[in-house]
C-alpha cells in the first residue's frame, strides 16, 4: 500500500468492521494477555488504539509495526499523547528479522495485512521469530476478493498492462486456492506453532454509494500512484467498472427522492491464533 494515509482514513470501514468482530471474538482471549504486544501492518493505528487498546489491560504495551514509513509517521504523531502506544517501521516478510525484535514479543495481531504479503510462509516465520515462547498470535486478512480478478482483467488491457507487469503480486496468496484453511493450517503448523483456531469465513459489507467504494478501491491501489494523472483517471473509472460487474448492485431510494446505487461486496477472510509451543514447559 503506498497510497496516502488520508485516502485510507477515509475509507477503511469495512476493515474497521471486520476487526471489531473479530476483537468482539476474541476478547476474552485479548483481556488476559499480559506483556508486550506487536500490532503488524497496524496502518494510521485507529483500530490499535479504539478498538484493541481498551481489551486488552492496562498494563499491556502495545507496539504498532508498519512497513509504510508515513503510515508510522502518522501513527507517532496522532497517538503522541498515549503511553501505552509506540511504533516501528517492519516489513513482516524482510529475509531476517532484526536482532532486537526476536522473542521480544508476548503478543502479535495482525488486521488485514498479510494479504499484501507475496511470501505468506515467511511472514508467519517471522512472527514466530518475533513470539516468545509460549506467545500468541490473532490474524485476520483476506482470503478472496473477485476484485482482485478484476486486477487481472484490467493488467491486459494495453492502456494499463505497461503499470501493471508485476500484478501477481497484488493477488492475495489464497486467492486462487482450494481449500484456503487446510492449506493455512498446515502453514502454521509446517512453521511450529500449535493452532488454536482457524476458519474461513465468507462476509459481505455493503457499499452505501458507487463513491464509497471507488474510495475504498483508490485508497488500496497500488497502480494509480504509479500512472500520469489522465491515466490513473482513466483507470479509476475503468476499473471501478470491472469491479462493479463481478459483483450485485442495486438502486436505493434516499429519502424518497434521489437513488443510489449501492454495492454488495461479498468475499472471504481467513482467521489464524495460534501459539508458539514453549518447548521448555
Ligand atoms: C489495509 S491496512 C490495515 C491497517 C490496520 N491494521 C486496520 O485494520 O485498519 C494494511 C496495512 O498493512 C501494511 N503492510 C503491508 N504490507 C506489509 C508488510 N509486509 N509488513 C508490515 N506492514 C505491511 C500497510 O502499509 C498498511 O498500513
Amino acid at each position: 500500500m503506498n497510497n496516502t494515509v488520508k485516502e485510507y482514513m477515509e475509507a477503511h470501514d469495512l476493515q474497521t468492521r471486520d476487526a471489531t468482530d473479530v476483537i468482539e471474538e476474541f476478547s476474552d482471549e485479548l483481556a488476559k494477555m499480559t506483556g508486550k504486544c506487536i500490532d503488524i501492518g497496524c496502518g494510521p493505528a485507529s483500530v490499535t488504539r479504539k478498538l484493541l487498546m481498551p481489551r486488552m489491560p492496562p498494563n499491556v504495551h502495545i507496539v504498532g509495526g508498519d512497513i509504510s514509513k508515513k503510515m508510522v509517521e502518522f501513527a507517532k504523531q496522532t497517538h503522541s499523547d498515549e503511553e501505552r502506544l509506540s511504533f516501528i517501521e517492519l516489513d513482516v516478510e524482510v529475509e531476517k528479522i532484526p536482532k532486537d525484535l526476536i522473542c521480544a514479543f508476548d503478543n502479535v495481531v495482525s488486521f488485514y495485512c498479510l494479504h499484501w504479503c507475496q511470501d505468506t510462509r515467511k511472514a508467519f516465520e517471522n512472527i514466530y521469530q518475533i513470539l516468545r515462547p509460549g506467545g500468541r498470535g490473532l490474524v485476520l486478512f483476506l482470503a478472496y476478493n473477485d476484485g482482485f480478478d478484476s486486477y487481472l482483467r484490467i493488467a491486459e488491457v494495453p492502456q494499463y498492462k505497461s503499470y501493471m507487469t508485476d500484478v501477481e503480486k497484488y493477488v492475495p496468496y489464497f486467492q486462487h486456492c482450494d481449500n484456503p484453511r487446510a492449506k493455512m493450517k498446515k502453514m502454521l503448523e509446517e512453521v511450529g506453532f500449535k493452532v488454536l483456531h482457524c476458519s474461513l469465513r465468507e462476509k459481505t459489507f455493503v457499499y452505501k454509494s458507487l463513491e464509497i467504494l471507488k474510495k475504498h478501491v483508490v485508497a488500496v491501489n497500488p497502480f494509480i500512484n504509479r500512472m500520469p494523472e489522465d491515466i490513473g483517471e482513466k483507470f479509476e473509472k475503468d476499473l471501478l467498472r470491472e469491479i462493479v460487474s463481478g459483483k450485485i448492485s442495486f438502486a436505493n431510494k434516499n429519502n424518497g427522492s434521489k437513488e443510489e446505487e449501492k454495492v454488495l461486496d461479498r468475499y472471504y477472510v481467513l482467521i489464524a491464533h495460534f501459539e508458539k509451543p514453549d518447548i521448555g514447559k
